[in-house]
């Protein structure tokens, strides 16, 4: 079946089956590969997205349920304001070691930080428990998180 989805600002038309999970349309069809395969099962986050500004396991979530909804993947997440700020603190602290689990923790990290300018560290767990990293980077995360937080709160200051 025909569908349109909005990814990353850009209507792309895919033909697939109704309940395809989001994740191999954007992996498959679209060529989007920066969104990981884990588990299939919304247990790691490795497959995380945005949908409509939330924080959304792409393998559990079928095409047909997307309808006009816009989707961010990690390829465009630095275009939002939240997930550029972020880039910038992962790459300040290093945050990444082997990579696979990243694209899904910075986008649930940008998620939070859109919604929750200012987290404590009880919100940071809470938002990022549900994205797994078999290296352990819970505590470089958790800074990144805190810089973004506090660069946002510098820029407003700002004005
Ligand atoms: S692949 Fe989707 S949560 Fe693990
Ligand atoms: S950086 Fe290796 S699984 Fe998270």
């Amino acid at each position: 079946m025909a569908y349109t989805i909005k990814v990353n600002a850009v209507d792309h038309s895919v033909d697939v089956a109704g309940d395809t999970p989001l994740l191999w349309v954007l992996r498959d069809v679209l060529g989007m590969t920066g969104t990981k395969f884990g588990c299939g099962k919304a247990l790691c986050g490795a497959c995380t997205i945005l949908v409509d500004d939330i924080a959304t396991r792409s393998c559990i979530t079928t095409i047909d349920s997307i309808g006009t909804a816009s989707i961010t993947t990690i390829e465009a997440i630095e275009n939002t304001p939240s997930g550029k700020k972020i880039q910038k603190a992962w790459l300040d602290l290093e945050v990444v070691q082997c990579g696979y689990c990243q694209s899904g923790q910075i986008v649930s990290a940008s998620a939070l930080l859109a919604s929750n300018p200012n987290p404590s560290d009880a919100d940071i767990d809470d938002a990022m428990a549900g994205n797994i990293c078999r290296c352990g980077t819970y505590l470089r995360i958790r800074e990144a998180i805190k810089q973004a937080a506090q660069s946002a709160a510098t820029n407003g200051q700002r004005g």
